[in-house]
């Protein structure tokens, strides 16, 4: 059956393609091309963290038959997975880590031949390798296993209603491989239809239309129910992504909602107030919002992430449930891998600015369209800082880390995940944006998600680009074009957005630091962001009195704004400051959100005698709440085994 939907409208795309009428109707299920050849050939389009070898056999649809096995912890049944194999293709190979392959069959239901290589021990996995026969499609049957590194299961105690267990996943960059049997990269874009199976009581959700929003029963399996699912357009597969729990659901606006446990569905329903007019300033920019719906789920308070861009349902901590909108540039910014992402994607891990940098630099832009320009340019100025955080922390202006397009092949692709592909990047966008004007800028990049949706993208295909669709004279040259993508450091030219209003805390901070006065800082008034930066950028030093009179007028140990408390147990903990001890335990144990553990925990290692053995205490046990993405963080931090 869905062959047959998904054959008649390519095989009309392809005609249409080829008559050379309607070139935005192309084939979307075609081997992606970069100047004649294919992608996968080239060598930035090269994925060295999958084991596929889509040049001879290609996944284009995956369609998954699970049963969610919350006792065992273990998705259980099958993927059937629909290649498009070369002329001389034998095999496919499939990523995989940790599966339990029962069987492989043909679309006959005839055995193939298969072998599961070795484990490199690492985040890579193992290759899995099918001999195909002259077989156009292959069913594996398996089963994940319990610690399969993308699914988190919790108990129900982790849960906010505390009744049901739940379950999600995170697919990216590399971890889907450990419940989805296929080929995990992000070049080699999927269709996908899934139909779970979860005990009664539990909503099953995921990354595409929803064809059974309550579930179904089953013939024969009373207290079971099962949900069905399909993503039409192709996705990379780090972007399928399933959650199941007690979940309500919320609309917020005629393609928009928000799924949560019960008990938090009001309050993310008026966090998430503004989404629609998200959405409509993000195609105002960057032309139509291609998904259909937009959806928000907040998760449990184990989510690793803050935010993860899962195509049409948005996963989010509850950490950005302020109370008070001040953190939903985090919203903005999952809403624009909509195109920066999902629709453009990099096509490996080693272009993962391309995802990032693009999609921070479009966040600004929809928080400036819908909150205005102050508020936009204080989040920039931020996001300055935090740049700045990482070029430290990776050892300064001359190291490699600093480049944008990195070479990863053999490393984590977790190491190139920090603030400069993000920061950097929205910088050098920035920068472009200010050399060829706003108006050129914002046309070429309409146009270039037009011209590249649903396609993988590299940084060669990047400025090959800009240079025939965006540059005029020598302004590429002026830019310096090549050196800010392959050279590490921060060239002169970078546009660096600073806030007016945060003159005004600097001022502050400088009097504080001066008079230990409390009453020359303006708290109340202020947003979030300028809280921020006051905290941020207060001496790194400071005494007792002093943290205690901040605390005292600002109650900060008991902020419930999760960005404020961070920046301030950062800041009391540098200082071994007492009085934030109770505070930082109860934030450590409240959540498992790694941007906000992992650095607290490093602090605390940091102070010998007064941190460590509090570390290790908290750890001890805060660990079995976190996920393996925050757990294997924190473990190179705090080792626990001496006891
Ligand atoms: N796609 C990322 C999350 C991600 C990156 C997951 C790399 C796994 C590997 C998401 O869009 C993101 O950037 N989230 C940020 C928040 C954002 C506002 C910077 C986060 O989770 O902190
Ligand atoms: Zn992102």
């Amino acid at each position: 059956m869905k062959i047959a939907n998904l054959i008649a409208p390519l095989a009309a795309a392809t005609l249409l393609a080829a008559c050379g009428s309607e070139p935005e109707l192309r084939d979307r299920n075609a081997a992606p091309m970069i100047d004649g050849q294919s992608i996968y050939a080239t060598e930035e389009g090269r994925d060295t963290h999958s084991h596929a070898n889509p040049l001879e056999a290609r996944v284009t649809h995956v369609s998954l038959d699970l049963n969610a096995d919350f006792e065992e912890r273990r998705m259980v049944g099958s993927a059937t997975l629909d290649l498009d194999v070369a002329e001389d293709g034998e095999e496919v190979v499939l990523d995989s880590k940790d599966l339990e392959i029962r069987e492989v069959v043909n679309g006959e239901g005839e055995a193939l031949r298969w072998e599961m290589g070795e484990d490199s021990g690492d985040v890579h996995g193992a290759p899995l390798t099918i001999t195909l026969d002259g077989a156009e499609q292959v069913k594996i049957t398996y089963a994940s296993a319990p610690g399969a590194a993308a699914l988190q299961w919790l108990e129900p105690e982790q849960t906010e209603g505390g009744e049901e267990p739940f379950l999600f996943s995170q697919g990216q960059a590399i971890l889907n491989r450990s419940w989805i049997p296929t080929q995990d990269s992000p070049g080699i874009r999927q269709t996908w239809d899934a139909r779970i199976t979860a005990p009664e009581g539990i909503r099953v959700v995921m990354s595409a239309e929803m064809l059974t929003p309550e579930g179904e029963l089953i013939d024969g399996q009373p207290g079971r129910r099962a949900f069905r699912f399909r993503m039409d357009e192709p996705i990379a597969p780090y972007l399928i992504a399933i959650a199941a729990g007690d979940l309500a659901f919320q609309e917020l606006g005629d393609r928009s909602g928000v799924y949560a446990e019960p008990s938090m569905l009001a309050a993310a329903a008026s966090e998430f107030e503004d989404i629609e007019e998200m959405i409509s300033a993000a195609e105002e920019l960057y032309g139509e919002y291609r998904w259909g719906r937009y959806d928000l789920l907040v998760l449990p308070s184990a989510f690793p992430f803050g935010g993860m861009e899962n195509p049409r349902l948005t996963f989010v901590t509850p950490t950005i449930l302020a109370g008070d909108k001040s953190l939903v540039s985090l919203v903005a910014h999952e809403l624009a891998h909509s195109w920066s992402g999902n629709l453009v994607t990099n096509a490996s891990w080693d272009d993962f600015w391309l995802n990032e940098g693009f999609t921070v630099y479009f966040e600004n832009r929809i928080m400036e369209a819908v909150y205005g320009r102050e508020q936009a340019e204080m989040l920039a100025d931020l996001g300055w800082a935090d740049m700045m955080e990482d070029v430290e922390a990776v050892g300064g202006l001359t190291s490699e880390d600093t480049r944008l397009h990195l070479d990863l092949d053999g490393r984590d692709p977790d190491d190139g995940m920090t603030n400069i592909a993000y920061e950097k990047g929205a910088v050098f966008l920035r920068t472009i944006e200010e050399t060829v004007g706003r108006a050129r800028f914002d046309a070429w990049l309409r146009d270039y998600f037009d011209r590249n949706a649903f396609q993988p993208q590299t940084s060669a295909g990047l400025i090959a680009d800009m240079r025939a669709n965006l540059f005029e004279g020598d302004e590429a040259e002026e830019i310096g074009l090549e050196a800010w993508i392959y050279e590490p450091g921060l060239p002169e030219n970078a546009v660096h957005v600073q806030s007016n209003r945060f003159r005004a805390v600097d001022q502050a901070i400088a009097n504080f630091a001066e008079s230990g006065e409390v009453t020359v800082i303006n708290w109340p008034e202020w947003t979030t962001q300028e809280r921020l930066r006051f905290l941020n950028g207060l001496p790194r030093e400071l005494a007792d009195d002093r943290l205690d009179a901040l605390d005292e007028a600002f109650s900060l140990n008991a902020a419930r704004n999760s960005e404020i408390r961070f920046a301030w147990l950062k800041l009391a903990i540098a200082n071994r400051y007492d009085a934030a001890r109770d505070s930082t335990e109860a934030f450590l144990l409240s959540m498992g959100r790694r941007k906000f553990v992992a650095p607290l925990f490093e602090a605390l290692m940091a102070e010998g005698q007064w941190g460590q053995p509090f570390a290790r205490r908290v750890y001890r046990e805060a660990r079995p709440r976190y996920h393996a993405i925050t757990t294997g963080t924190v473990d190179e931090t705090v080792p626990l085994s001496d006891g």
